[in-house]
């Protein structure tokens, strides 16, 4: 089943779960070495990131907490501009060592907004993790911790991740054929 459908279009096989997984464990041990004898809290953006979040979680050896944020778009009163607020944080983060996990990084924008939210709530520090990221699409600079994979700059679905809501049960990750 390298061509599937989802919803009105096709993709073709990209990444495996098995490649995802092994990229997810590699970044697991490194978050164990950096933050050995520390308590960090794990942000989880949802909803794109609960595969993720799931595979790289079991791997987390420190003892840790774990949340699941959402950033809510709503449009402001005055403009026609949409604004991301951030919703699900019921505990405080002041003074905590705060990891950011996303499911991608493509223009950076999602991410640097959340960044600017979380900041102001004053933790002792913030990384990212991202499971993939698109060097190519990326138009901020804020440095990205922890990276997955870097994907090239096409549109995909799988792993958590959706075209229009669907697609995200699929255990691979497919990419959108160019028709
Ligand atoms: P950014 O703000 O451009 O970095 O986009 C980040 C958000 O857009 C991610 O959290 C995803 O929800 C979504 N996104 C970006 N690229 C893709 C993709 O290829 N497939 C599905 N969703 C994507
Ligand atoms: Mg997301």
């Amino acid at each position: 089943m390298n061509t599937i459908t989802v919803k009105d279009k096709q993709f073709q096989l990209f990444l495996s779960g098995n490649q995802i997984n092994a990229a997810i464990h590699r970044l697991a041990d490194t978050i164990n070495s950096d933050y050995r004898g520390k308590r960090p809290v794990f942000l989880v953006v949802l909803n794109g990131s609960f595969m993720f979040a799931a595979e790289l979680l079991k791997n987390i050896e420190e003892e840790c907490e774990v949340s699941f944020v959402k950033l809510a778009s709503y449009q402001g009163t005055r403009s026609s501009q949409t604004v991301k607020q951030l919703i699900g944080l019921n505990e405080s983060i002041e003074g905590q060592d705060v990891i950011v996990l996303e499911d991608i990084i493509d223009t950076g924008i999602t991410m640097e907004n959340l960044l600017e939210q979380l900041r102001a709530l004053h933790p002792k520090s913030i990384r990212i993790a991202t499971m993939l990221f698109k060097p190519d699409a990326f138009i901020k600079n804020f440095k990205i911790d922890y990276i997955g994979l870097e994907i090239p700059n096409d549109f995909i679905v799988g792993f958590g991740l959706d075209y229009d809501g669907f697609g995200r049960n699929l255990p691979d990750i497919y990419k959108l054929k160019n028709s």
